[in-house]
């Protein structure tokens, strides 16, 4: 199938890129997983779900299966899924799925909610007939040991320490319809307080779609949320080309103290990548070619 809109991108978080083979491997592997998808005719909602599952059994990625641990040493996960028909579903907090990102699109599908947290969320995955799951990896627990220790037991960790080492991953796809969906999973910040939620399941703040384009965000989630970085995007994206848009918000960004990055689609299949921290991993997939972060 020949159409110039067909484009997918995804993130593997703008915290550094440590790893950096294992996550090129992977976010190639998921962009390539669902361009597949958009060349068979298949919808951006299934590119973006099946990308991100990959993105989620990468145990390198901070979301699904190799999410960072809270403070007292627990998995709590969040994602969401968005269409430019604003379509939405989120999970906050959910514990024990091997894909976050599989239950949120179930809330969309299936409920007349939006968002299911904590064990409502849970139950609503078993009822969904979801396996319970435990997506703690050995390395994630080892990093988690080695950061508790410098915290000296206090339970208030500041943002500020924490900052910096937070991860998310996301994807975002175009179909041949023109139907825009954006995805993304994140296990939170390391070391964050038990029950805290950050920007990722929150619409217009980690993720937000409409006619004009869909973009979703990593980064600083507490930042994030207070910007509504993704929605201010999105409507950016109406008034400018995506390149333009994706710099405006980067430089607001910037300018309100938020550390993140934002990868987006507009209606014409155009691509939005920035970030203002450290580094960022990247890949996208359009008019057939493959780039990426070097
Ligand atoms: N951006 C991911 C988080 O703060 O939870």
């Amino acid at each position: 199938m020949k159409n110039k809109k067909l484009t997918i991108i995804a993130h593997g978080g703008a915290g550094g890129i440590n790893y950096p083979a294992r996550r090129k491997s992977g976010l190639v592997k998921a962009v390539h997983a669902g361009y597949d998808i958009l060349k068979q005719g298949g919808s951006s909602l299934d590119a973006v779900t099946k990308a991100t599952t990959i993105l989620e059994d990468t145990t390198v990625f901070n979301a699904g299966t190799g999410s960072y641990l809270n403070l007292l040493g627990m998995v709590e996960m969040d994602a969401s899924i968005m269409t430019s028909e604003l379509k939405f579903g989120a999970v906050a907090a959910i514990t024990e799925v091997k894909n976050p990102i599989k239950v949120a699109r179930l809330v969309m599908e299936r409920t007349d909610h939006l968002l299911l947290c904590g064990e409502g969320a849970n139950k609503f995955a078993r009822l969904m007939g979801f396996d319970s799951y435990n997506p703690e990896t050995r390395e994630k627990r080892r990093l988690w040991q080695r950061r508790r220790k410098r915290l000296k037991n206090r339970y208030f960790p500041k943002l500020e320490e924490l900052a910096g080492i937070y991860g998310t991953i996301g994807v975002v796809a175009i179909d041949k319809n023109g139907l825009i969906s954006a995805a993304n999973s994140t296990g939170g910040m390391n070391m964050n307080l038990p029950g805290r939620v950050g920007d990722t399941p929150i619409i217009g703040a980690g993720i937000y779609a409409n006619k004009n384009g869909a973009v979703t965000a990593t980064g600083h989630g507490e930042e994030i949320m207070r910007n509504l970085l993704c929605f201010r995007a999105v409507k950016l994206m109406a008034r400018y080309p995506a390149s333009l848009a994706g710099k405006k918000v980067i430089e607001y960004a910037t300018r309100q103290g938020c550390r993140c990055g934002l990868i987006g689609i507009n209606k014409t299949g155009a691509v939005l990548c920035v970030n203002n921290t450290k580094a960022m991993s990247w890949c996208y997939i359009k008019d057939g070619r493959l780039s990426s972060f070097p």
